[in-house]
């Protein structure tokens, strides 16, 4: 292990789980703590201040944070002085009892206490600092977030959930619903333009409930793509009750917001939807489907299903195998049900058994490889225009990028990051295009 030099500013060490609302709050946390004078480090073995951002959505989740801070732990053993905190939703869902099951923590910190953590970092002390509060009006609005370099950025618009699945524990661990200012998401994404950005990703647990006073969220996207320099518009999670006309609208009319959406669904069974107090029926979620493809025919979608949720029965789950045939998704993040303590349906325990669960999930896995693989056969001839990322995993002066549709596509091509090109689809499998410049 290379020795720690003194260069006079502490080191950050920052890693993060869970969502894509995870990633823009470490990126909102890196610019917090880059102007109160830290610099960022590259290893936890570098670090003065080791931060780990938590996802508590499900056990496993927690468990692979648990394993985690054990192996940093034995850095703290080596190097008294190294400090090790952890935030986000996990500090907030276990609170207090985190610091009983890892006593080695300084400090345990929620999502909506990141404005004060250079003040609890230059603390000193031998009782970790804990601060869990949420705060019905914190948005982060107009601090500036340390992003990563590349021509996509998140912009965080609206944070926490007002509606209560009853399998979710978000709503517990983020708080109320709360929007961004209007002129705050502007300014933010005018300065991402300004530094090469070319396409933003608006971020939210049901981002199209957004609601600024009179901005709506159909609005909001028309605000954003007035923005020069900004080419390309996107947005995730919407809940399907809030797919909104205007909405609906905007991705119809406006060309910057791309043709794609992640839709969860959960489950093709109005038993289970109505357990889960999603607010729609399986005929409702397959009218907006509709809707959304008239309206917006090159549509690629997406959603996440949960298996296996409590009093799901072989016919429910039949009911959601027949649903993603018949909307044909174009990926789907699938999940067994994970029993979370606070949500509403803790009390009712788990009624599948760990086995069935599993079957479940590699049978749907299973039915969505085959109709992604045929959605993204469709693809081959097309000629579909690609945001250039950078160079492909698959190397060989191959690049990558993502088509409007959401779809990483390589290709052979002299072309910078940020560049839009257009590109002809060549081949397919159930993951990923492989183009030829156009
Ligand atoms: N706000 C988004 C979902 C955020 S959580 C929405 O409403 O669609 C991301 C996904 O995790 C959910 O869509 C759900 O499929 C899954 N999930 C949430 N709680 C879960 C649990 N207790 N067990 C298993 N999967 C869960
Ligand atoms: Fe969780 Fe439901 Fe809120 Fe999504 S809408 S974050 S699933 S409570
Ligand atoms: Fe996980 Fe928190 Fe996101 S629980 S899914 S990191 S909002």
């Amino acid at each position: 292990m290379p020795k720690v030099e003194n260069r006079g500013q502490p080191l950050v060490y920052l890693e993060t789980y869970g969502c894509q609302m995870n990633i823009a709050d470490s990126e909102l946390i890196g610019g917090i703590l880059r102007r109160a004078g830290y610099g960022d480090a590259a290893r936890p073995e570098d670090a003065d201040v080791i931060l780990i951002n938590t996802c508590a959505i499900r056990e496993h989740a927690e468990e692979r944070v648990l394993g985690r801070l054990t192996d940093l732990a034995r850095l703290k053993r080596r190097r008294p002085g190294l400090r090790l905190g952890l935030l986000g939703c996990m500090a907030q869902h276990n609170r207090a009892h985190l610091t009983q099951r890892a006593p080695y923590l300084d400090l345990v910190a929620g999502p909506d206490s990141y404005r004060r953590l250079p003040e609890f970092l230059g603390r000193g002390g031998f009782d970790p600092i804990v601060d869990v509060r949420l705060d019905r009006n914190e948005t982060y609005a107009g601090l500036a977030s340390a992003h990563e370099p590349g021509p996509r950025a998140y912009v965080t618009v609206m944070r926490g959930c007002d509606r209560f699945c009853t399998f979710c524990v978000v709503p517990y661990v983020r708080g109320r619903e709360r929007s961004v200012a209007p002129e705050a998401v502007l300014e933010q994404c005018r300065e991402l333009a300004g530094r090469g950005v070319k396409e933003v990703v608006l971020l939210g647990q049901t981002v199209n409930a957004y609601r600024a006073g009179e901005v709506d969220f159909g609005r909001l996207l028309r605000m954003i793509a007035q923005i020069d320099g900004i080419e390309r518009i996107r947005f995730t999670s919407p809940h399907p009750c809030d797919m909104s006309d205007a909405v609906i609208e905007a991705m119809a009319t406006e060309p910057k917001v791309q043709p794609y959406l992640h839709l969860p669904v959960q489950s093709g069974s109005d038993r289970m939807l109505a357990a889960m107090e999603r607010g729609y029926s399986v005929a409702e979620y397959l009218d907006l489907v509709n809707r959304l493809r008239r309206a917006v025919p090159q549509l690629a979608l997406s959603t996440d299903i949960i298996v296996g949720f409590h009093g799901e029965e072989p016919d429910d789950f039949a009911a959601t195998l027949g649903l993603m045939r018949e909307v044909g998704f174009d990926a789907a993040f699938t999940f067994k049900y994970s029993v979370r303590e606070h949500t509403r349906a803790f009390k009712l325990g788990d009624t599948v058994s760990e086995e069935e669960k599993a079957r479940r999930l590699s049978a749907l896995i299973e039915l969505q490889e085959s109709i992604a693989a045929a959605r993204n056969q469709a693809e081959i001839g097309r000629i579909r225009e690609v945001l250039v990322e950078g160079p492909a995993r698959r190397g060989a002066g191959m690049l990558s990028g993502k088509t409007p549709q959401f779809k990483t596509a390589a290709f052979p091509a002299r072309a910078n990051p940020g560049d839009l090109i257009a590109v002809r689809i060549v081949a397919a499998t159930s993951h990923s295009l492989t183009a030829v410049p156009a």
